[in-house]
Parts: C-alpha cells; sequence; structure tokens
C-alpha cells in the first residue's frame, strides 16, 4: 500500500516534528562532517518544502549509540551548524533540560519563541532510553511538541523506536521527501525493473546479503560477486583463499545459491583475478595481483584484480538495471580501493542504466570518489536499504497512514 507523501498532509503554518537521520561520523569535528553530510544533504527537500509553508520545524535525530545516557562527544550541536550551512538559514539545537533531558522547560520556551520558516534541532533522542525501547509516554511527550509528524529518516526506519513508530499514532503524519524517493527508486527497481537486471554485491558478509539474494532471485539475469563475500564463494567452488575470513555457516548457503542461479539461466560473475597481500593492513610488505588459482598460504584477498574490475564494467553496462550493495575490496584502505573505483565509474559513465545503490559503506566509498551524482539513487540507509531490498516492510513506514 502506498504511504501518504507530503504534499498530502496539511503542514501549512504549523509546527512540524521531522524524523531525520543524521547519524554522521562527528568524531573528528566539523571537517569530517563535511566529507560526510550527505544524510543532511538529503534532508534538505523536506526541509526547505516546509519552511516554504511557513512552518516551525523541529528535527529530532540520534546520533551513535548513547544507551539512554547524555555523551558530551554525541551531541547533536556541530550537526546543527553544519545544517544551518547547507540551509543558508540558522538552525537552534535545542538545549538540554536542566535534569539532562531531550525535552523539558527549557525546549518548551525555545519553541514557543519560534517564528514561521525557523528550523530547531532537538537534542540526540538516544540521550532518553525511552527512545530505543519504543516507551509510550516518551513517545507522547515527543509529539506533544508539534501539530503533524513527517517521516524523513530512511535510514533508521528499520528500527521500532518511540520517534519511528510510536509518534505517528499521536499526530497526523506523512513520509518526507527523502523517504518518498527511497522507497519510490528501490520499489521500482524491485517490482519493475528494465530489464538485463544485474545484482553487483560486495561488501565482508554473504550473511548480509541473503534476504537480498533471495527476494531478487527471480528476476535476476546477472549476478555479479566481489569484496570480502566473495572469498566464501571462492572457497566453496574449491578455491584456496589463503588468510582470508571465510564464512564457514554460510558456505552452505553459497552453494545452495549458485545452484539455484545456474537453474534460472543467471549469469554468475565471480572474480577470476585478485589482489593479494601478505597481511590484512594498509601498506602490507608485499601485494599483487594473482588468479584465483593462485592464492599463496597466508595471504589476504583485499581487492578484485583491475582486469576483473574491467571485465565486470563491461557486463554491467550492457544491464538496463544494476542493484549495487557493497565495495569490491576493502575499500577503507585507500590502496585497495581500484576494483571498487573501476566497477562504480563504469556505471556512472553508461548512458540509461538505472543504478540503485545500497547505503553504509557503499555510500559512503561512492560519495569518496565523488560520483554520488552520476548514479541513478544513492540510498542513504545501510541496514534499511538491505533490509527494504530484502523485501522486508520497514517499521518506521508501516507506522505511517497509507495515502487516501
Ligand atoms: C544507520 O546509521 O544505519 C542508522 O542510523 C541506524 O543506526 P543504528 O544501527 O545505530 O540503529
Amino acid at each position: 500500500m502506498v504511504k501518504r507523501g507530503l504534499s498530502q498532509l496539511d503542514v501549512a503554518g504549523k509546527r512540524v516534528l521531522v524524523r531525520v537521520d543524521f547519524n554522521l561520523p562527528v568524531e573528528q569535528g566539523l571537517d569530517s562532517i563535511a566529507g560526510y553530510d550527505q544524510r543532511l544533504r538529503a534532508t534538505l527537500p523536506t526541509i526547505r518544502y516546509l519552511r516554504a509553508q511557513g512552518c516551525r520545524t523541529i528535527l529530532c535525530s540520534h546520533l551513535g549509540r548513547p544507551g539512554g545516557r547524555v555523551e558530551d562527544g554525541l551531541r547533536l550541536g556541530p550537526v546543527g551548524e553544519r545544517l544551518a550551512y547547507l540551509l543558508d538559514c540558522p538552525v537552534v539545537t535545542l538545549p538540554l533540560s536542566e535534569a539532562g533531558g531531550i525535552m523539558g522547560p527549557e525546549v518548551d520556551t525555545v519553541l514557543a519563541g519560534m517564528a514561521a520558516g525557523d528550523v530547531a534541532l532537538l537534542e540526540n533522542l538516544r540521550f532518553d532510553r525511552g527512545e530505543e525501547a519504543n516507551d509510550a509516554a516518551f513517545a507522547q511527550s515527543l509529539a506533544g511538541l508539534a501539530d503533524c509528524f513527517v517521516m524523513d529518516a530512511f535510514a533508521v526506519a528499520h528500527r521500532a523506536h518511540a520517534s519511528t513508530v510510536g509518534v505517528p499514532r499521536h499526530l497526523p503524519s506523512a513520509m518526507g521527501l527523502l523517504v518518498e524517493r527511497e522507497v519510490g527508486a528501490m520499489g521500482r527497481a524491485l517490482a519493475s525493473p528494465d530489464k538485463p537486471l544485474a545484482a553487483l554485491l560486495g561488501g565482508a558478509k554473504v550473511s548480509d546479503k541473503i534476504l537480498l539474494l533471495e527476494n531478487i532471485m527471480d528476476q535476476l539475469d546477472h549476478l555479479f560477486i566481489g569484496g570480502g563475500m566473495s572469498v566464501t564463494f571462492l572457497k566453496a567452488q574449491g578455491y584456496n583463499v589463503g588468510a582470508s575470513a571465510v564464512e564457514e555457516d554460510r558456505l552452505g548457503f553459497t552453494r545452495a545459491m549458485l545452484a539455484a542461479a545456474a537453474a534460472r539461466g543467471i549469469d554468475v560473475h565471480l572474480p577470476g583475478a585478485v589482489v593479494v597481500a601478505s597481511e590484512f593492513a594498509a601498506e602490507p610488505a608485499e601485494a599483487g595481483v594473482v588468479g584465483v588459482g593462485d592464492v599463496p598460504p597466508g595471504g589476504y584477498i583485499m581487492d578484485i584484480a583491475p582486469d576483473t574490475a574491467r571485465q565486470f564494467a563491461e557486463r554491467l553496462v550492457q544491464c538496463r538495471t544494476v542493484i549495487w550493495n557493497g565495495p569490491m575490496g576493502v575499500f577503507e584502505l585507500p590502496r585497495f580501493r581500484e576494483g571498487t573505483r573501476v566497477v562504480a565509474q563504469g556505471i556512472a559513465d553508461a548512458a540509461g542504466i538505472t543504478s540503485v545503490v545500497g547505503g553504509g559503506s557503499t555510500a559512503e566509498a561512492v560519495e569518496a570518489l565523488g560520483l554520488e551524482h552520476r548514479l541513478t539513487h544513492v540510498s542513504t540507509g545501510g541496514g534499511a536499504s538491505l533490509e527494504f531490498l530484502g523485501g522486508l516492510e520497514l517499521p518506521g513506514i508501516a507506522a505511517l497512514p497509507d495515502t487516501e
């Protein structure tokens, strides 16, 4: 069922509580936020829409996992400053109450002084244990701050927390523009993809991709496997993978998946060659390209080989839809980025391909390469996009009313 969208919610001149996901790496201060502020930028259309409607916009987000206690390093001040810069308007980060709560008389006073078009940001929701516990009283207090609610935090929609599923019970609610875009792009890629359809899967673990694979298998024409998860696939095919981490408990699933792919006529593309290092480190003593049959004992598979990456890219661009989740190598180590870069560049350069990229490490890789605007859709959600593409209902979206 289609959920109510922002244009169907009467927000003009009202106080609107907006759940956003500003869960960013703030540890290194504002400079680091500027490099990873995609989740902030993604919410700008909703905030601008509400400002144009004369709303008083009250944003709320979590940051990190403080476990129900105030942690100074996880306060949202720096995020608010960055948002103010991006929006080009002041953003008031709301104070903690004297008792350390994220709501209270101090917050009420600031909110009472807001004018049409003003934007405020509540302190980190997870400073209150009621958030993750989906506490009914905490949800009701949050709802009490506003006249209506907009859910624009796709990245946390897979969590049934007070601010995602509790608040919409109390207020007229709708999806924000970001959630609409996420659900629309990924929903289309699942329900009616232009064919041929390819899945490009990488990242550390097979386990993370099981739901996704099972959900798209019947539609798939090509399956490309790289990254750490390719180690388990290669091992399942009888290759020696040196010291690389194998998910022994997933070897059976991997073999079953390869058999199911063969039965359905899906073209499976595994790396023909890989970059192997003598240690799992940023600057190993030795690193080089070997065929998958020649991985030495004690060697670590760190990336797909440049030739494999080019072959993947050449085949991928013959497809019309690509669903991509997971880097092709240990992307966080610059020396092992090349496989991911070649594949991403190939997809970005191709004309007429719909590319849907999962969030988390894949989105970070694509942003680090500066290619996010050249792909059709890069999700802001890591776990949330995997669950959505895996066919699960996300509680934070299910909680919203259906469209009229
Ligand atoms: C994310 O960054 O994936 C979301 O904000 C969810 O965070 P969580 O895994 O801490 O719930």
